[in-house]
């Protein structure tokens, strides 16, 4: 594990939202699915959108572009057109704030 990185205040992720944060040069959604804080790449694997701007529901979140629904656990792609996984990150809560492992558990499909 790779030294975390505080991104956000836990309460700037209210239950059922997403908060789009900057890990470097990386852009990380943060979702809180019944008060744990779950990150996984904001750019959806279709077309490059942030998901950070669509719709959390439970466990998903679904892109507001195309509408594909991915998993905040594991970021695999549930419904089309997207078919490739998002890489997800560990995060800790600690003293109110949002500490984020920068090591991506795969890369962005996308990503040269
Ligand atoms: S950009 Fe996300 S479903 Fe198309």
């Amino acid at each position: 594990m790779s030294p975390l990185v505080d991104v956000a205040a836990s309460s700037d992720v209210p239950q059922g939202t997403a908060l789009r944060v900057e890990l470097g040069d990386t852009p990380i959604a943060l979702v809180n699915v019944d008060g744990d804080i779950h990150a996984v790449h904001d750019t959806c694997t279709h077309a490059r959108e942030s998901l950070a701007a669509g719709w959390v529901d439970d466990d998903r979140i679904e892109c507001p572009r195309h509408g594909a629904v991915f998993s905040v656990r594991d970021g695999s792609a549930l419904t089309p057109p997207a078919t490739l996984p998002l890489p997800t990150y560990t995060v800790e809560q600690r003293d109110g704030r949002v500490l984020v492992d920068p090591m991506p558990s795969r890369p962005h499909p996308l990503d040269p």
